[in-house]
């Protein structure tokens, strides 16, 4: 048994020891002399730290076994009396054993100053500090923004789901209230794009074309910010990705019949119904004209050889191509975000932009954000922001290495110690809604 395991299991039976007998009992003694040889067994000259995380004992980073003796029942009475840490100095003596004991053994209360009694007793080879009962606010301010962000992309899907029943109906409609959300996302993407990226990991299972429509956006506009464009060109970009597709509105996707005029038509069609709104912006209509081309003559509408598409419909092609590969298809699993990387990779300077692909991979990395992935430890979590190293980005641990559900998920920096990721895994494969544990 680990060192770490022994003063667990000391301490337990010491705490059980000076409820069960009196002082001068032998076994009281016994059990204190146990406790102060195994601390001295563990510190070896050095301190020697206990603390608890999420209900969980820890050595340091190490965990402590469920199935070490005394385990539980340590982690309940450090939990009980708001004790994150316990640190054992080489110096720990049997005085120190029998106060911390005692102390252990108080009926936790609010008004018990564990610090206090420990001093009472004399106790100075074990210091002890507290679970913080105020929030971190620096937690709190990033759940904050992350509710922000949520409900932004839903006020921008509202006000895009309203623009296409008015194209839909009227085969026009007004796009005023579309730029002004457009411009809170790029506001948010130049604060923090990791935020802006990990919303596109939220699929409905309505509104496909919508969350298609919004998500593309999202991609384009990370292209478009690893580009440097200015914000008029995010602004030009992110509408255009927008409204890629507008032109679908013209036909009934519940129709089987015209899922081959749609196809193939709708970027003619939504160039048209762009040009009728008339935006001062070209962008847009150029976009939806041109973002099924492929760079090797390919692609519709059918275009002379030697065209050239506009940079933006490039990149909006890349986005687009991304969005359909994670998000699947009635005939095809989605790529995990990774894959779906490698695979735009593949086609790139055939269907899709050489330059711009691997600019996707570079905004993206090797690891894009909402990557469910497992680490060394057998921890579970979501990758949230990319890091400085390519392979060590920070992860939102979902679960911890029995699997169980954390209720509080915990964000940790892979650049910062020994944790690796070992595999991305398919989050259908596990049940998990990605986008509701970023
Ligand atoms: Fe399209
Ligand atoms: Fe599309």
């Amino acid at each position: 048994m680990s060192a770490a395991g022994d003063v667990i299991g000391a301490l337990s039976s010491a705490r059980k020891a000076i409820q069960l007998y009196p002082p001068t009992h032998p076994a009281h003694a016994e059990a204190l002399d146990a406790l102060v040889a195994a601390v001295e067994r563990a510190t070896g000259g050095v301190n020697f730290v206990l603390n608890l995380h999420d209900g969980r004992l820890y050595n340091e980073s190490v965990v402590i076994p469920d199935d070490v003796h005394g385990a539980r029942s340590i982690a309940e009475a450090f939990e009980d009396r708001s004790i994150e840490s316990l640190t054992f100095a080489p110096s720990f003596s049997r005085q120190d054993a029998s106060g911390l004991t005692e102390v252990l053994s108080l009926r936790p209360s609010p008004s018990l100053d564990v610090e206090a009694e420990l001093a009472a007793r004399g106790v100075t080879g074990v210091t002890v500090s507290f679970l913080q009962d105020e929030t971190d606010p620096e937690r709190e301010e990033r759940e904050r923004q992350r509710q922000a962000d949520r409900a932004m992309y839903q006020r921008l899907l509202v006000v895009l789901k309203r623009l296409h029943d008015q194209f839909a109906s009227a085969g026009t409609g007004d796009m005023s209230e579309t730029v002004t959300v457009v411009a809170g996302v790029i506001d948010r993407l130049l604060a923090d794009p990791a935020a802006v990226v990990g919303l596109a990991t939220i699929h409905g299972k309505d509104d496909r074309a919508m969350f298609h429509s919004l998500n593309v956006m999202v991609y384009a506009l990370a292209l478009g910010q690893r580009l440097g464009l200015p914000e008029e060109g995010l602004q030009s970009l992110g509408l255009s990705a927008l409204m890629h597709d507008i032109g679908k509105t013209a036909f009934d996707s519940d129709d089987p019949a015209q899922a081959e005029p749609m196809r193939a038509l709708h970027p003619k069609v939504g160039a048209e119904i762009l040009q009728r709104v008339a935006l001062e912006d070209p962008g847009p209509m150029l976009v939806a004209y041109e973002h099924h081309m492929s760079v090797d003559g390919g692609g519709w509408p059918e275009h002379e050889e030697g065209y050239i598409a506009h940079p933006y419909s490039r990149m909006v092609a890349i986005a687009n191509r991304y969005e359909n590969l994670v998000a699947g298809a009635s005939d095809r699993e989605p790529l995990t975000p990774d894959r779906a990387v490698v695979q735009v990779l593949r086609e790139a300077g055939t269907v899709l932009d050489p330059f711009f692909a691997r600019l996707l991979a570079n905004a993206l990395g090797v690891f894009p954000v909402g990557c469910l992935v497992r680490l060394t430890d057998h921890r579970v979590g979501v990758v949230a922001r990319p890091g400085d190293d390519p392979i060590a980005p920070v992860v939102r641990i979902a679960y911890d290495e029995r699997g169980i559900e954390l209720e509080d998920p915990v964000e940790i920096d892979l650049a910062e110690g020994d944790v690796r990721i070992v595999e991305v895994i398919e989050p259908d494969a596990l049940g998990v809604d990605v986008a509701d544990k970023l």
